[in-house]
């Protein structure tokens, strides 16, 4: 595994970004979740910086989602995608999120998807 170090050194000028990576994982490490948006021209350096993100990540579950044209019309198709491996570990949510996440999956034919991301977004009970 590198350490940021050289990581550092192999991607050059690329300091910053990877101590807010790095700051991410370890905020992850302590239960802190959070989220961060890599973008930038083709041949940037975005997949570089996301395999330094995996190769820090070690003990965590490395889950990952590509987008594809065919699938701009099918709704929630990066969440498929991400949530597919998880779906066993659905019952461990809150129950709004656990319905939201149901709808999205097509294991509630019943409730309506508006209703569900409603309620989704609502604090949690
Ligand atoms: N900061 C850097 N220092 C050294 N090499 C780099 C750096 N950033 C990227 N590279 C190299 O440049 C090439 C392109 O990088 P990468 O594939 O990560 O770009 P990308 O932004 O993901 O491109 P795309 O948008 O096409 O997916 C790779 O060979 C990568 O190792
Ligand atoms: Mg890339």
């Amino acid at each position: 595994m590198l350490t940021p170090a050289a990581a550092s050194s192999r991607l050059l000028g690329r300091d910053d970004e990877i101590r807010c990576l790095d700051g991410l994982i370890d905020a992850a490490r302590d239960g802190c979740g959070g989220a961060i948006v890599l973008r930038g021209e083709a041949g940037i350096g975005k997949s570089a910086l996301l395999e330094h993100v995996r190769e820090k990540a070690s003990g965590f579950r490395v889950l990952t989602a590509s987008g594809s044209e065919f699938e701009t019309e099918l709704p929630f198709a990066a969440l498929h995608q991400l949530c597919l491996p998880l779906l066993d570990r659905l019952t461990e949510l809150p129950p709004g999120r656990r319905a939201a996440l149901e709808v999205a999956f097509g294991l509630d034919s019943d409730r309506p998807i508006t209703q569900t991301a409603e309620r989704a977004s609502a604090p949690p009970p």
